[in-house]
């Protein structure tokens, strides 16, 4: 049987990307491979800022999405007309990028008589699992941890999601990037803090949970973030010292326990014996390897983490999705908008 081809572009946030899938049809369950997955990152435009600038980033997502797409399509070796559909993020996000994604996607399957599928950002960043792992089939339980986002989902199926936890003021990157640059690290400061919290003591500085108390699936990481932030300047006030490696450690330690515990949770109360992880915290070494621990000891549940190429916003997992939404017969029309929320 002739593969589907799926072109995709996302534009939500800080990242332009295109990608073109294939996805062969097999009896048991469909099999992805990834034909072209183009990313224009513009982390250094954002960076002298500590941060993204929404307009800045309409801008570059405007100068990059066509020719990154005609990109992605020759890498591929395919052209429009080849194509089974187009997906597009839709939704979350913000919204001056998002529009850009979405009337670039419009135009193009519009004018070339394609099926267009919006496609949900956080949905898409779960989507990017089944490209990692053949055999990984809803339902399941899925934490998405990233710069913009930190819930707890219920994927029931493909298409059906139930939100069950999620953070009520900062998500977890976001809390990882504003404690990196407090301590003078570039944006966006994740990945670093990842590397030093090896280097230090994780009981260097007790931190509150990011775990609410109650029996609640939300989170809290203002109230840690903010502790870390008062902490360090408290010492510059001082002008104490301190180390870097020891504070990425104690933040890092408190929040990967948090997340346990939520997990932990949620895991016994859908009855659920699939955990998995997305989003671009999901590339955290600390955060797999604590899950990793947690699964060894809980032998009903088996852990799914994802490549961590495919962790940040990328145009690959938006196909996916779109395709599992092609196939549930989701179509947009002409009136497809955007939206900054969920
Ligand atoms: O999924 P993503 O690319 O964009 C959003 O949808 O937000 O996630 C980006 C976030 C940033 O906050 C970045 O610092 C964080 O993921 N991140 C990490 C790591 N790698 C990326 N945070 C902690 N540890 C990492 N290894
Ligand atoms: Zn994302």
């Amino acid at each position: 049987m002739k593969p589907i081809l799926i072109l995709a572009i996302e534009s939500s946030c800080d990242e332009t990307s295109a990608s073109v899938i294939s996805v062969e049809e097999g009896a048991e369950r469909p099999r992805f491979t990834v034909l072209s997955n183009r990313i224009a990152s513009q982390i250094p435009l954002h960076t002298v800022y500590g941060g993204v600038v929404p307009e800045i980033a309409s801008r570059a997502h405007a100068e990059a999405v066509s020719s990154l797409t005609y990109e992605a399509l020759a890498e591929a070796k395919i052209s429009v007309s080849d194509l089974d559909a187009v997906g597009v993020t839709a939704y979350p996000g913000l919204i001056g990028a998002l529009l850009v994604g979405v009337n670039f996607a419009k135009s193009l399957a519009f004018a070339n008589n394609i099926p267009l599928i919006p496609v949900c950002h956080v949905y898409g960043h779960i989507a990017a699992n089944y490209v990692t792992h053949d055999d990984l089939q809803p339902p399941f339980l899925a934490l998405v941890a990233s710069g913009g986002h930190t819930s707890i989902i219920h994927v029931k199926s493909h298409t059906d999601f139930e939100t069950i936890g999620r953070t009520r003021d900062d998500a977890i990157g976001e809390a990882f990037d504003k404690v990196a640059r407090v301590m003078g690290m570039p944006y966006p400061g994740g990945a670093e803090m990842d590397r030093i919290a090896y280097e230090g003591d994780a009981s260097s500085l007790k931190l509150p949970s990011a775990a609410i108390a109650d029996e609640t699936l939300d989170f809290s990481f203002s109230g840690i973030k903010t502790a870390v932030i008062n902490h360090l300047n408290t010492l510059s006030l001082k002008r104490l010292p301190y180390n870097r490696a020891d504070i990425a450690a104690s933040f890092s330690g408190a929040v990967v326990s948090s997340v346990v515990k939520k997990l932990d949770l949620a895991l016994k109360r859908t009855g659920e014996t699939k955990l998995v992880i997305a989003g671009g915290v999901a590339a955290n070494s600390h955060i797999r390897s604590a899950l990793t621990d947690y699964c060894q000891k809980h032998t009903n549940v088996k852990l799914f983490l994802p490549d961590r190429a495919l962790c940040g916003d990328n145009g690959a997992m938006i196909a996916v999705q779109a395709y599992f939404e092609y196939k549930a017969g989701v179509r947009a029309d002409t009136t497809l908008n955007a939206r900054a929320t969920m």
